[in-house]
């Protein structure tokens, strides 16, 4: 097991939004969580990445990590890709990507190569300001970016949200390719085509909890399931 949360809680404020979400992944799965607008996923990641206050513990690699700082989490080798996609219009690709280096990061070329192998669209680009890229490019920056701290478990909200079909089919590619590294990929989406053609897992999230965890083809059989909790 490379990261399980047990019994965990999330407040904004005085808002209380995670109400004890119990989930895990082993390395190199791809574990998605599902839920409809507004239930909790991204607050769930940003309780894992210590960005908001919570409760509960959040095992990574056998340690408890809740209530440690952000920069110390990542560290550790957690990864967050956030729902906006944050990079620096005016600097270029390869720019753009060297900031995702931890500090002391060394064989920099050498990795902007490895990731551009997983990227090749990216790899085209390296010298094209990131601000003139497509929707789907810059999804794929910031994924790269995050990919570029090398972390061993990563937390991607929502990459395909937008995207033409035939670069959400690009980016499914991009995720399998990654998660055949060993890296473990927490994958929030709405939607349920992507999770269910890469995950090994997945979760529903309904108002702050989990409701339900299986492989996809067992979600794919529980119509009710889908009905009270996903579909719109
Ligand atoms: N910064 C914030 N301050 C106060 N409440 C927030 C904040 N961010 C989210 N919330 C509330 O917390 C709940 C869960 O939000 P969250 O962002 O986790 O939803 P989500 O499942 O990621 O869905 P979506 O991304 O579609 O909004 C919602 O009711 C939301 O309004
Ligand atoms: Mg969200």
């Amino acid at each position: 097991m490379i990261l399980q949360t047990r019994d965990l809680h999330a407040y904004y404020g005085k808002s209380h939004v995670l109400h004890g979400v119990d989930l895990c992944a082993e390395q190199g799965e791809i574990v998605s969580l599902l839920g409809r607008n507004g239930v909790g996923r991204s607050t769930t990641c940003k309780a894992i990445m210590g960005l908001i206050p919570s409760k509960g513990e959040v095992i990574y690699k056998g340690r408890d990590i809740a209530g440690m700082q952000t920069h110390d989490i990542a560290r550790l080798g957690v990864g967050y890709v956030p729902e906006d996609r944050a990079i620096f219009p005016g600097l270029t690709v390869r720019e753009n990507l060297i900031l995702g280096l931890k500090a002391g990061a060394v064989k920099i070329d050498e990795t902007i190569e490895e990731m551009y192998h997983i990227f090749p669209n990216l790899a085209q680009r390296s010298a094209t300001a990131a601000g003139v890229l497509s929707g789907g490019e810059q999804q794929m920056l910031t994924i790269c970016r995050t990919l570029m701290g090398k972390p061993d478990f990563v937390m991607i909200d929502e990459p395909t949200e937008g995207l033409a079909p035939r670069v959400v089919a690009q980016i499914s590619e991009i995720l399998k390719a990654i998660a055949d590294r060993g890296v473990t990929i927490l994958l929030v989406e709405q939607k349920l085509s992507i999770s269910m053609k890469i995950s090994d897992r997945v979760y529903v999230m309904g108002r702050g909890q989990i409701v339900f965890e299986g492989k996809p083809e067992e979600l794919m059989a529980s119509p009710k399931i889908r009905q009270e909790w996903l579909e719109v």
